[in-house]
């Protein structure tokens, strides 16, 4: 490829901090020009004819589709199944008719997805892909290929490709709910403003990479960490585990908060730090508790929220850290920057290859 790490230390570095430029690009790519309507290709099917979205990915992207399903359920009241898939595409899950199906792929290469993508092709009323690669397989084949723009993205582990990815599901979902009459213009317009500001948010949260990178050298000396996080922090949580054993080999698993109690709660003592993903939105307290029941066990938690959650729950923690305060809707694409800046410092603790971490591929085009 023909792009360089423009004076960072890693393509990771690079694509973590071009963040905020990609996604006001992705965001202005489909929004008319005065920035308060959208800009769809016409191809894209009516959502009040849809009666089920089927999302389907591998990996990073695959968590993009988790978080979404909560945006298009919550906002646009439409039923959502997410797969992975390598287990989608030997199901032979039966397709029911009015389904529009959605497959996300940075590189619009990947083999089970595209796979999966041939197997609802002639059985699913509409295609859609969400690709970061225009001229990809994936795209090609599909109905309508929506281009995330982030730019080549050369790290194997995906940074600034997951967050103009869930930044275009969310504009998905909120012309489904449009079109399905879930939302007025008006507030379809109020839910664009304050995407308008995201870019500038997620530049803040840039400036936390020192005491990131501080917390990681704590978080280093570990074998196991789990990740917590309920509602649309469950996938950041799956999200924040990947991106840290991928880079720094560290055994990382992510639960939603509610399910510690059913199992990982064994885990926790002193050695398993915890890293807590909760602004203070609806389901804080929910969480807070959850945290309570780790700090009552001697564990260490890592608290990553917004003011108001450090000045209310921070006090017994082992580090915590205060993020923009964003509406609850947009909080995944905020928090994925400072779950890729813990693992991202944590490999440079460990000296490990961040660009080319051991045994990973950046596109698997193979089964
Ligand atoms: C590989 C990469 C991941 C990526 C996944 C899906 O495992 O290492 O970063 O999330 O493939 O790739 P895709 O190109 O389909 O998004």
């Amino acid at each position: 490829t023909n792009v360089d790490k423009a004076g960072y230390k890693h393509f990771m570095a690079k694509e973590i901090a071009e963040q905020p430029a990609v996604i006001q690009n992705a965001i202005t790519k489909y929004l008319d020009e005065a920035g308060t309507g959208l800009n769809w290709p016409e191809t894209l099917p009516d959502f009040s004819q849809v009666d089920r979205l089927t999302m389907v990915a591998c990996g990073t992207a695959s968590y993009a589709c988790f978080t979404a399903k909560y945006w298009f359920e919550r906002i646009a009241r439409l039923p959502v199944e997410v797969d992975i898939a390598s287990e989608f595409r030997y199901r032979e899950p039966p397709v029911t008719p009015r389904t529009a199906a959605l497959f996300v792929s940075q590189s619009g290469e990947t083999a089970d997805t595209l796979a999966a993508l041939r197997y609802v092709r002639d059985k699913a009323d509409h295609v859609i892909s969400v690709v970061n690669v225009p001229e990809s397989s994936i795209a090609r084949e599909s109905d309508t290929a929506l281009p995330i723009h982030a730019g080549v993205e050369v790290g194997v582990a995906s940074t600034k490709a997951f967050t103009c990815q869930l930044t275009v599901l969310f504009l998905l979902a909120l012309k489904a709910a449009h079109d399905r009459d879930q939302i007025t213009t008006e507030q379809l317009q109020d839910h664009l403003a304050t995407l308008r500001a995201l870019p500038g948010q997620i530049n803040d949260a840039l400036t936390l990479s020192d005491a990131l990178r501080d917390i990681a050298h704590d978080l280093s000396d570990a074998s196991d960490v789990l990740f917590l996080g309920r509602g649309l922090m469950y996938p950041l949580a799956l999200e924040g585990a990947l991106k840290l054993k991928e880079i720094s080999y560290i055994h990382a698993e992510a639960y939603a908060s509610g399910e510690l109690k059913h199992g990982p709660i064994a885990l926790v003592d002193p050695t398993v730090p915890v890293v807590v993903m909760a602004p203070r939105d609806s389901l804080f307290d929910k969480t807070v508790s959850n945290m309570q029941e780790v700090i009552a066990r001697s564990g260490r938690v890592i608290l990553i929220t917004d003011a108001q959650g450090r000045d209310e729950a921070a006090e017994d923690v082992w580090h915590s850290l205060a993020l923009p305060t964003v509406p609850e809707v947009l909080t995944p694409i905020l928090y994925a920057i400072p779950a890729q800046l813990l693992a991202y410092h944590t490999a440079i603790a460990k000296g490990t290859d961040v660009d080319q971490p051991r045994n990973l591929a950046k596109s698997v085009t193979v089964e």
